[in-house]
């Protein structure tokens, strides 16, 4: 796998779909000539097909926020990982915490998504973790991390250069306006890290995974996460929905 750094978009259900589209434009626009990182970007499903249209001929992937487990069914509501290739994402977001804790998203759940996106073979899927505040308080995190990875990930089986984002979005700093400090990030990615090498071993893990944080990144507190060992990227929310600021964290981490 590349050492390239990964920097996701996560635009929740935060834009209208006009909003959605006026973003992706400034974002195609903003980005011309960026180069040194992989970035995506995950609208709402309605407006996909659109940003699709819009970021043709960039190097600009696309993502979604969700998907189900089954291929196709009864299962009103649902998208499953064969329709979001159908319309051109590369990407998907699995178990974010918003999801675990309005939708009641469990990681027995988690488990199915990402078994799905792994058989479909042509998404690659962004699998949140972290503690809540009550779990950090405690110094319960480690425990936390290791047992979301177990029952995310376990029995499943990588084939190839499959490639698996592990997004650690400690739950407390999401849409909080403070990001957590970089060294204790730094020491939850270790942790992942030394999971998933006694899950997978270390050279799936050194090919086929990367750990990106994501909590209230922005321009101004992004510089401290740049050089951290184990930091593969970031999953961006607020962030995101403005280009500029978009941009100017996506280029902090690839100097
Ligand atoms: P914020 O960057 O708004 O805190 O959101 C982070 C997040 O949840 C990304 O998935």
């Amino acid at each position: 796998m590349n050492n390239e750094k990964i920097i996701i978009a996560n635009w929740k259900m935060k834009l209208s779909l006009a909003e959605t589209l006026a973003l992706a434009e400034n974002i195609k626009t903003k980005f011309q000539g960026f180069s040194g990182a992989t970035v995506g970007v995950c609208p709402n499903y309605i407006s996909i097909l659109e940003v699709k249209e819009i970021l043709k001929g960039t190097d600009i992937k696309l993502g979604a926020q969700d998907v189900f487990w089954e291929g196709a069914g009864a299962y009103t509501g649902e998208i499953s990982a064969d329709m979001l290739v159908e319309a051109g994402c590369e990407y998907v977001i699995i178990g974010h915490s918003e999801r675990r804790k309005f939708l009641m998203v469990n990681y027995e759940m988690i488990h199915r998504e990402t078994k799905a996106v792994l058989n479909n073979g042509n998404l690659v899927p962004i699998v949140c973790i972290g503690e809540n505040w009550d779990e950090r308080k405690t110094d319960r995190r480690d425990f936390v991390l290791f047992d979301q990875l177990q029952q995310a990930l376990s029995g499943l089986d990588l084939v190839g250069n499959q490639q698996v984002v592990i997004a650690y979005e400690p739950i407390w700093a999401i849409g909080s306006g403070t990001a957590i400090e970089p060294s204790e990030a730094e020491y939850a990615h270790k942790i992942i890290k030394l999971t998933l090498n006694d899950m997978f071993g270390m050279k799936i893990v050194n090919n086929n995974f990367k750990i990106i944080y994501g909590g209230s990144i922005s321009s101004k507190n992004v510089k401290g996460f740049v050089g951290l060992e184990n930091l593969d990227g970031m999953l961006v929310g607020g962030a995101s929905l403005e280009a500029d600021e978009f941009y100017k964290v996506a280029k902090a981490l690839v100097k």
